[in-house]
């Protein structure tokens, strides 16, 4: 593929915001580790511990022998900390997703609304449901679709509320207002801002005050908590249901024991050391994004640690993928039809353990790109729309 094959690079090790590929030493800007916990010697004193106590793993499902104290002191830490009656653990999040809309859909005249750029355990859940599902595109849209009955009190409106590619933050309050008016139930994937947002890393529902209005509030431990599996939390008959029914949690081994206790530390590191570790994320997304914007690069007004850089064809974005790695800097390609064809990104993503030397060196880099391939100055309200993927760029280039 012209050597610019962007996906399953192997990592030789990470120290968390740098990692060693191809025998180099890389910045990484293309992970979910928002916290930078992955190396946290409490994390990982946590994890080896559990390896100890519990074994590798839990050789089965938790329905049946695969239940450890641990999942439940996790799962009474979650809930505690998001406010909720209780909360159920999964061995992935993406199993989280698919396992609830599924047993959600089953109830009769159940119906799901879900957002058109839902991640993809979304969408798969909701394909997976028996019931009707309609796709809605903003909170406008929703209501549109609404407003043609007074009362939803069968539906359930599923979305994410950070978007994973561009970092847009979804309108949370329309969305809680909306469920006011029509009596639907809400579900909130924040699988990107709990420990970004809110206070202590709460997550977008509390920064955004609507937590009262989120009926089912869904998270992941594979990005700022550090670990592997997921959760959903909620009202204890709701909780109690989706235990004995969910296929995705009865037919699957439980979460291993080191994932469970790393997530467990990495959510009580969070509390503890939020007022030291926010800023920093905020600060490094303000310094990266603005020195993006300096440059020249259209970052999509992203207000979040997710900051992505518009590029538009699809096999350019690859190949400055790889000239990145050949400048020490790691950030991902984002091709159709993951975005729109003709509107493909270089995601970024900030940790608070990046320094300053770190984003000034992939700064350059993206200094150098952007003059290399002379990325166009794009206008928001006009992107380009292609009805063909461009693969030009898979043809040996010259570079100066
Ligand atoms: C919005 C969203 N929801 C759910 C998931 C699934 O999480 P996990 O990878 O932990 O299974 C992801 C992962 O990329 C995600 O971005």
């Amino acid at each position: 593929m012209a050597g610019i094959y962007p996906f399953f690079h192997p990592l030789e090790s990470s120290e968390g915001s740098v990692v060693q590929l191809e025998g180099k030493d890389i910045i990484m800007l293309g992970s979910n580790n928002y916290l930078g916990l992955t190396h946290h010697p409490k994390v990982l004193a946590a994890a080896k511990q559990a390896i100890n106590d519990f074994g590798t793993s839990c050789t089965g499902s938790r329905f049946l022998n695969g239940n450890l104290k641990l999942h439940l002191k996790l799962e009474e830490n979650l809930a505690n900390f998001f406010g909720y009656e209780q909360a159920l653990v999964f061995s992935a999040a993406f199993l989280a997703n698919i396992g609830v809309l599924d047993t959600l859909g089953k109830h009769q005249d159940a119906i799901i609304f879900s957002e058109k750029e839902n991640h993809a355990s979304l969408i798969d859940g909701a394909r997976l449901a028996p019931c009707e599902v309609r796709l809605f595109e903003d909170p406008d849209d929703l209501e549109k679709q609404l407003s043609k009955q007074e009362n939803w009190s069968n539906a359930l409106v599923v979305i994410d509320a950070v978007f994973s590619m561009t970092g847009r933050i979804a309108k949370l309050k329309e969305f809680a207002a909306l469920r006011r008016q029509y009596g639907f139930r809400l579900y909130v994937d924040d699988a990107h801002g709990i420990g970004v947002f809110g206070p202590q890393g709460r997550g977008t529902i509390f920064e955004q005050g609507v937590q009262q209005d989120v009926d089912l509030l869904f998270g992941t431990f594979s990005k700022a908590l550090a670990s592997v599996g997921g959760f959903v939390a909620g009202e204890k008959m709701v909780i109690d249901y989706l235990r004995h029914k969910t296929r995705s949690l009865i037919f699957t081994a439980g979460l291993p024991p080191a994932s469970a206790a790393a997530a467990l530390a990495a959510l009580q590191v969070m509390q503890k050391e939020a007022d030291e570790i926010l800023p920093k994320i905020r600060e490094n997304a303000r310094y990266w994004k603005q020195g993006l914007d300096e440059i020249g690069y259209y970052t999509m007004d992203s207000v979040s640690q997710i900051i992505p850089t518009m590029i538009g064809s699809e096999s350019l974005a690859f190949r400055i993928a790889r000239d990145l790695l050949d400048m020490g800097v790691f950030a991902i390609p984002v091709p159709y039809p993951v975005v729109p064809c003709g509107q493909s990104l270089i995601r970024t993503s900030v940790m608070p353990t990046h320094t300053k030397e770190h984003l000034d060196k992939a700064l350059d880099a993206f200094s150098i790109i952007y003059k290399r391939y002379s990325i166009p100055k794009f206008d928001p309200d006009n992107l380009p729309v292609a009805d063909k993927e461009d693969w030009s760029y898979f043809m040996p280039q010259k570079t100066n």
